[in-house]
């Protein structure tokens, strides 16, 4: 599906990330993928997943920073000439603004934070990869239905998540042209590093897995297979969109088993 396509994965951080099960199916399916990570604490499982993964570079990408990302971009065109498929699986709260209600929690600094890290990033990485994108290349990252739906606790990352699904619709809207597609998953909740800062996790996960039409929460795993084909050619008609893994969650107003 993916054979012999240069893929960048941002947003690996060890072996429960959604980024680490999406890399798993890519590279099954025959992907080459060069991944980034945070700081220095994430470089020595990087280096080691890489290695299991048949992973072309590694390379260091605070996407707070303007010059990271550009570092990263460039790294990956040094590499490979072009690229023909981005994931970004990659979100940040300070843990004050993803605790307890919204009026009680929201801080100027907290929103501007969460902003920056989970959703310009997005904006950012895609503005300085897309020169150098293939035709017939694909563009994904990670969302939650807290975008569209008041989830508690899930608060400014919601907003943030809503900014980011529109980003999707805006890069797809004037990427297509070149051949780009840009699309988001919406994941159901799995437990990962990220996850377990949100508080009540366990709570989210225990409703959700009991109130989907699939009657389970949904694996990381089927959110990478999701993903493979997103990046594949054979998902070439579809672009700007939101595609829940969620077991059926979304489509539902009330459980009609309860
Ligand atoms: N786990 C879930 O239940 C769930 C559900 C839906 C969507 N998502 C989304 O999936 C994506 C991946 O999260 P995950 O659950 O795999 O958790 P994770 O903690 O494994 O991954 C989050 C990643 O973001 C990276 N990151 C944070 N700040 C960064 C920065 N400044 N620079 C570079 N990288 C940074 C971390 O290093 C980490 O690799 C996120 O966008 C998350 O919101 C998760």
């Amino acid at each position: 599906m993916v054979k012999n396509k240069k893929i960048l994965v941002v947003g690996l951080a060890n072996k429960y990330s959604i980024a680490a099960a999406i890399s798993q199916s890519l590279s099954e399916n025959g992907a080459t993928l060069g991944f980034s990570y945070q700081n220095d604490r994430f470089e020595k499982f990087i280096d080691e997943f890489s290695k299991e993964t048949n992973g072309a570079f590694t390379e260091i990408c605070d996407v707070a920073k303007d010059s990271d990302i550009k570092s990263l971009v460039k790294r990956a065109v040094d590499e490979w000439g072009e690229i023909d498929g981005l994931v970004h699986s990659v979100g940040f709260a300070p843990a004050d603004q993803i605790s307890g209600n919204i009026e009680d929690s929201i801080t100027r600094e907290g929103f501007a934070i969460t902003h920056d890290v989970s959703a310009y990033s997005f904006a950012g990485l895609v503005k300085e990869a897309y020169p150098y994108m293939s035709e017939n290349s694909s563009i994904i990252t990670l969302t939650y239905i807290g975008s569209q739906q008041a989830t508690p606790n899930y608060n400014v990352m919601g907003m943030a998540k809503a900014s980011l699904e529109a980003s999707v619709r805006y890069f797809a809207a004037t990427l297509g042209s070149k051949g780009i597609r840009v699309n988001s998953i919406s994941a159901g909740p799995i437990k990962t590093l990220a996850a377990s800062g949100i508080k009540g996790f366990k709570t989210m996960l225990k409703q959700h897995g009991a109130n989907t039409p699939l009657s389970r929460n949904i694996t990381a795993r089927e959110v990478g297979d999701t993903a493979t084909f997103l990046l594949s050619d054979m998902a070439g008609g579809i672009t700007g969109q939101t595609i829940y893994v969620d077991g059926g969650y979304n489509i539902q107003a009330m459980n009609s088993e309860q």
